[in-house]
C-alpha cells in the first residue's frame, strides 16, 4: 500500500498541497479527479520527490520513501508527466530503453532489451522503435512515455493525464492495458484524468481534489450530482443506467 500522510507542499511561499492523507492499493486503479489548477500534478511530484514536502511523509509498505536513494526509488515508482517535453534526439527504442536506467549495472542487459520489447509490443510500437521521438506525433509520444514508465518495472505507477493526446481508441487501448497490468501485476495505479466517465469506467477508486485539498474518496459511490457540483462547480449530472454511472 502506498499511503500519504499529513503531506503539505507547495511552490516557494505557497502552499499548494494542504494536509494531504490518503491511502492507494495494489490491484486497483484510483483516479485523481479536480479542477486545473486543484494541485493533482502537485501531488504527483512530491510523491516522485520532485519537490520536497514541508510537512508530512510518504510510505510505501513499511519503507519511509524519503530514505530511499533515488535509484531505488525509480524501481518503485515510475511517473508519466502531463507536458511531453520530451522532443529530444533519440528513437523510440532508445527512450523506451531509459527506463531501465534504474536497473543498469554496466550495460544493457539481455534483459533490459527484452523489456523494452516486451512494452513496445504492449502499445503497438514496433514499427516505431527506430523513428526520431522528435518527429513523431503528439499522441505516438504519449504513448512512448507511457512505455518508458512500463519499462521500469514499478510497483507503483502515477499517470498524470495519461489519455492526453491520444485518439478515443487508443484512449481505451491504454486504460485498458493500464487496467490488465494494475490487476496481473499488481500494481498500485494512480491517475488524474478529466474525462470523469473515462475515470469511472476504469478506476475503482476516487479521490476528488480542490484547492489542494482531499473533500471526498472512496469507491464509485463518492461521485455524485452533490460532490461533483462541490469539486467542480459545473452542473454535472450524473445518471445510473444498467450498473453503470454516467456523467454529463
Ligand atoms: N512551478 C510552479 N511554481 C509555482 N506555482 C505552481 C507551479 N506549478 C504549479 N503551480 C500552482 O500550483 C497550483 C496547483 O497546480 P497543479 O499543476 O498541481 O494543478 P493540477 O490539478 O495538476 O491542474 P491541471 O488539471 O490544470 O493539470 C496551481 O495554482 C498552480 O498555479
Ligand atoms: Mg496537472
Amino acid at each position: 500500500m502506498l499511503k500519504l500522510r499529513e503531506l503539505s507542499a507547495g511552490y516557494g511561499q505557497v502552499e499548494v498541497l494542504k494536509d494531504i492523507s490518503a491511502d492507494f492499493y495494489p490491484g486497483e486503479i484510483t483516479a485523481v479527479l479536480g479542477p486545473n489548477g486543484s494541485g493533482k500534478t502537485t501531488l504527483f511530484r512530491t510523491v516522485v520527490r520532485l519537490i520536497k514536502p514541508r510537512h508530512g511523509q510518504i510510505w510505501l509498505y513499511d519503507q519511509n520513501l524519503e530514505k530511499l536513494s533515488s535509484k531505488l526509488l525509480a524501481r518503485e515508482i515510475a511517473y508519466l508527466p502531463q507536458m511531453t517535453e520530451t522532443a529530444s534526439n533519440t528513437t523510440v527504442f532508445e527512450a523506451i530503453l531509459l527506463g531501465r536506467k534504474p536497473y543498469l549495472m554496466w550495460d544493457t542487459s539481455a534483459r533490459d532489451l527484452g523489456v523494452v520489447e516486451k512494452v513496445l509490443q504492449w502499445l503497438h510500437l514496433e514499427e516505431f522503435a527506430f523513428r526520431q521521438v522528435s518527429e513523431l506525433s503528439g499522441g505516438e509520444r504519449q504513448k512512448v512515455l507511457l512505455a518508458r514508465a512500463l519499462a521500469q518495472e514499478p510497483k507503483v505507477l502515477l499517470l498524470d493525464e495519461p489519455t492526453n493526446n491520444l485518439d478515443p481508441k487508443n484512449q481505451l487501448e491504454i486504460l485498458k492495458l493500464v487496467r490488465n497490468l494494475t490487476a496481473e501485476e499488481k500494481l498500485i495505479t494512480v491517475m488524474s484524468v478529466h474525462d470523469l466517465n473515462l475515470a469511472l469506467r476504469f478506476a475503482q477508486r476516487f479521490i476528488l481534489m480542490r484547492a489542494g485539498k482531499i473533500y471526498f474518496h472512496g469507491q464509485k459511490e463518492v461521485i455524485s450530482r452533490e460532490t461533483l457540483q462541490d469539486i467542480f462547480e459545473a452542473g454535472l449530472e450524473v445518471i445510473n443506467y444498467e450498473g453503470r454511472t454516467f456523467i454529463f
